[in-house]
């Protein structure tokens, strides 16, 4: 199966991305994670892309465009991939569908995850990554009692971009360039809405029921 995640900026399309990969093992494709992997490597790519990322602006398409067609060209994509936050603009979507087409394959479910957005800017600020396993939490969870993962027991931190200032360019990059895209998916019938504002569990079980997979 072959599905995109879209939804505002912490909507929760990583949080239950990664869940979905794990049970429908096919990879888990974030454009956000991949430039932040490069920004903290100091890649070429990385010191591009975070001048885009800082200012809460979009990384330019043919950046963007030329890391998935090598990601989605692994062998490990041939059975289906989960792709999150990866198109963003109609450019970036147009793109794919040529991609995919000449490979005989297209995306089978767009699942938008709806959230309000004064929700979502308190997420944001709730959110905090682990600096080794990489895996998200929020402070609002009980396993998250200081700044220490209850996964591995790394350091906690706030992504840099968490911050109020460049989250309200975020949301201006996201409905200017972004939204525009759940039309463009509707009327290619591919397009699920998933409630987000419930719990994680209850959000996934969402997000199951609209990509039709019954657990
Ligand atoms: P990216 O990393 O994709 O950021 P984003 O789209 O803003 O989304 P987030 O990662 O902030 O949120 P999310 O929806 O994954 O939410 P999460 O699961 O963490 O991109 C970063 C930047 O890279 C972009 O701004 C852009 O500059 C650049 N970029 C990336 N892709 C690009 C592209 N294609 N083109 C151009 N530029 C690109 O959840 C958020 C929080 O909520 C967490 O703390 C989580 O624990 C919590 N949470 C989740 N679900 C629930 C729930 N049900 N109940 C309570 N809390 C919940």
């Amino acid at each position: 199966m072959n599905i995109i995640f879209v939804g505002a900026p912490g909507a929760g399309k990583g949080t239950h991305a990664k869940k979905l990969s794990e049970m429908l093992n096919i990879p888990h494709i974030s454009t956000g994670d991949i430039f932040r992997d490069n920004i903290s490597q100091q890649t070429e790519l990385g010191i591009v892309a975070d001048k885009y990322i800082s200012k809460g602006m979009l990384v330019p398409d043919e950046i963007t465009m030329s890391i998935v067609k090598d990601r989605l060209s692994k062998e490990d994509c041939d059975d289906g991939f989960i792709l999150d936050g990866f198109p963003r603009t109609l450019v970036q979507a147009e793109e794919l569908d040529k991609f995919l087409e000449g490979k005989n394959r297209k995306v089978d479910y767009v699942v938008n995850i709806l959230v309000e957005e004064d929700v979502l800017i308190q997420r944001l600020l709730s959110r905090r990554v682990c600096s080794q396993c990489k895996s998200t939490f929020s402070l609002s969870q009980t396993c998250v009692k200081n700044d220490t993962c209850p996964k591995c027991g790394g350091k906690l931190v706030k992504r840099d971009d968490d911050k109020i200032e460049i989250i309200k360019e975020r949301f201006i990059s996201y409905h200017n360039q972004t939204e525009p895209l759940l039309n463009y998916y509707a009327a290619r019938k591919i397009l699920r809405n998933a409630k987000g504002m419930e719990s994680y569990e209850q959000t996934l079980k969402n997000i199951l029921e609209a990509i039709d997979i019954t657990k």
